[in-house]
């Protein structure tokens, strides 16, 4: 694990290694003071020996002096280290987020993994910039401090041995205690993101429907949740300095105690007791640091294991022992292919069926009866869990899947734009096309001319996820992204479904006459949209209930025919209007 967080500090390692260096050496100079400070007192002062006091005072601000810029400049190289190291693990867990395949994301949630990505990642950055600073300070300065008090008293140096058992026991107490605290903590963090990431997607919705009091309230349990959860935490925590000052006062007491009965008798000078002092409170700060680093290390405990569940996570679609670079043609076939997303919950039960490279196909059923998941398994956006899915007479899971997804285009049911031009958006589908193909794609998917109607064509910026466009000319959009690819296998799953039947109708006439060899697959829910097809899929609860043309099934297919004569109905009505 270590390994695996040491490779994110990167080319930050030379700050990393400079701070440790830096911070021994202001402690050094920073145990070397009190002592000196009693060189004055007994001698100095004790003799009225005016230069001998200007000499070592003169000394002594020029140790602090030096002691106060390596300490800068320790905290400046630490805080280089601990940026750059937070930027290292950020950029590791976003590479790694993009290998995971749907069924990763979905098992983290994406708002998990967000809250990952900032807040878990911010935890570990303290704690790492404490580890290079406070891990060679403390120690150093402990037992640099404790020989120097040794050397000047070694009968009061007892107090510590009673006073260190007690510290170790109450911290150690605090920190298992408050652990399961903070990671109970961190997963209502989750939570709260989850909330904050529908609504502020679903933000429209929300509006529509007029849920934002029900949406605050939600908000508002989720916060309290999370408040809640903290003080909880916290609230073990804070014992933390109190226990720490309650001993140190406690040994402050003795020493002086004890110490002051020594001056009396004549064992020890009084110069010697105020270095004495000097040296204890150093002994308890650097306690004070250990301890509270043991306090950060216990709440980023929780972080640094989800981080590094990500870290683990094996991408579950992966093409390590793939060899093929070049898909051959657009035939398919699905030979008694199974598949599941949650275990022991089919979804898609023994489909069996053949398309030929350049056949176009209909996919019809029921809302839920699996399309999607079925389509999905093509590009290897989700893997069978049983039998098998060939694309090109070889199975999918030969191909890199660089090669397959660039000749399956699949365009989402809820796709997304990204925010930018159009343009920009187009060249998704293929950054080296020309504005001639650009335009050719966005021509057959019907888009050209609401694209040049806007002021600034195909330059128009889009908003976050294209919100200023309509539901229909997204699609389009999305449609002519997927052309750009010049894919041997295209699928659209529901694709036109904002898009009028008018314009619906010359969208597949183009592409029958642009993607002649072009593998394509058309999932809709209107008829009129795969009346033309080759043959036509009927999806019924994960089953292929018939394959057949539009007129075979109109003959023999009852659901065929039901939705059929409910959409003529539908049509026929809404002609006689
Ligand atoms: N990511 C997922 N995790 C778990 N179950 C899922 C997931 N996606 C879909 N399902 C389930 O799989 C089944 C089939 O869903 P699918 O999206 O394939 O249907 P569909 O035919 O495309 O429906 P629609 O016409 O509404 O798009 C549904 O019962 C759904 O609940
Ligand atoms: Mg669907």
């Amino acid at each position: 694990m270590i390994k695996k967080f040491a490779s994110c500090v990167g080319k930050y390692k030379i700050f990393a290694f400079l701070t440790p260096l830096l911070v021994i050496c202001e402690v050094v100079l920073e145990v070397r003071i009190p002592y000196l400070m009693s060189q004055i007192i007994d001698i100095g002062v004790a003799n009225k020996d005016v230069g001998f006091i200007t000499r070592y005072g003169l000394f002594m601000v020029l140790l602090a002096i030096i002691s106060l810029i390596t300490g800068a400049l320790g905290a400046f190289t630490a805080s280089k280290a601990a940026t750059g190291f937070a930027k290292g693990v950020r950029q590791k867990l976003f590479h790694k987020i993009q290998d995971f395949s749907f069924a990763n994301v979905d098992k983290f949630s994406t708002s998990s993994l967000i809250t990952r990505l900032t807040t878990d990642v911010t935890n570990v950055q303290h704690s790492f910039m404490m580890i290079i600073r406070m891990m060679a300070r403390a120690p150093f300065m402990l037992i640099s401090a404790v020989i120097m008090a040794i050397t000047i008293n070694k009968r009061l140096t007892t107090v510590f041995l009673v006073a260190l058992p007690i510290l170790g026991v109450c911290l150690a107490i605090v920190a298992c205690m408050s652990y399961p605290r903070f990671g109970k903590m961190l997963k209502r963090f989750d939570k709260l993101n989850s909330i904050i990431q529908e609504n502020l997607i679903g933000i429209r919705v929300v509006k529509a429907f007029v849920r934002e009091d029900h949406e605050s309230e939600k908000f508002r349990k989720a916060a309290e949740d999370v408040r809640q959860a903290q003080i909880h935490a916290e609230k073990v925590i804070i014992w933390n300095m109190p226990i720490m000052q309650f001993i140190m006062y406690g040994c402050m007491i003795a020493i002086f105690w004890f110490g002051g009965n020594m001056i009396i008798v004549g064992q020890m000078k009084t110069g010697q007791l105020i270095s004495f002092i000097s040296y204890v409170s150093q002994i308890l700060m650097s306690l004070m640091m250990i301890s509270m680093f043991f306090i950060n290390i216990v709440i980023s405990r929780a972080s640094i294991q989800r981080i590094t569940e990500v870290f683990d996570e094996v991408p579950d679609i992966s093409d390590e022992n793939a060899t093929e670079t070049e898909v051959a043609s657009g035939g398919i076939l699905f030979n008694n292919v199974h598949f599941e997303y949650i275990k022991g919950k089919e979804v898609l039960k023994d489909i069996n069926f053949e398309i030929k490279s350049g056949e176009t196909v209909g996919i019809l059923g029921g809302t839920g009866s699996s399309k999607t998941s079925l389509v999905q398994l093509i590009p290897r956006l989700y893997d069978a869990t049983n039998g098998e899915v060939m694309v090109g007479g070889k199975n999918v899971k030969d191909y890199k899947i660089n090669a397959l997804r660039q000749s399956v285009a699949m365009v989402l049911q809820n796709n997304v734009l990204f925010s930018g031009t159009i343009m920009e958006n187009l060249r998704w589908g293929n950054p080296d096309a020309d504005e001639e193909q650009i335009i050719s794609a966005c021509k057959d998917a019907q888009a050209h001319d609401f694209i040049t109607s806007f002021p600034e064509g195909y330059s128009t910026m889009l908003g976050q996820g294209g919100v200023n466009l309509s539901g229909g000319q997204k699609q389009r959009l999305c449609i002519a992204r997927a052309l750009l690819k010049k894919p041997k296998i295209i699928i659209l799953d529901d694709s036109t479904s904002a898009v009028d039947t008018a314009t619906d109708k010359k969208i597949r006439t183009a592409l029958n006459k642009s993607l002649k060899d072009t593998t394509t697959i058309i999932i809709a829910q209107r008829i009129s949209s795969v009346i033309d097809a080759d043959k036509i899929i009927v999806m019924d609860n994960g089953k292929i209930d018939q394959i057949g043309t539009h007129d075979e099934l109109l003959l023999s297919n009852e659901i065929y025919k039901e939705v059929y004569e409910s959409q003529q109905k539908g049509a026929d009505e809404n002609g006689e209007a």
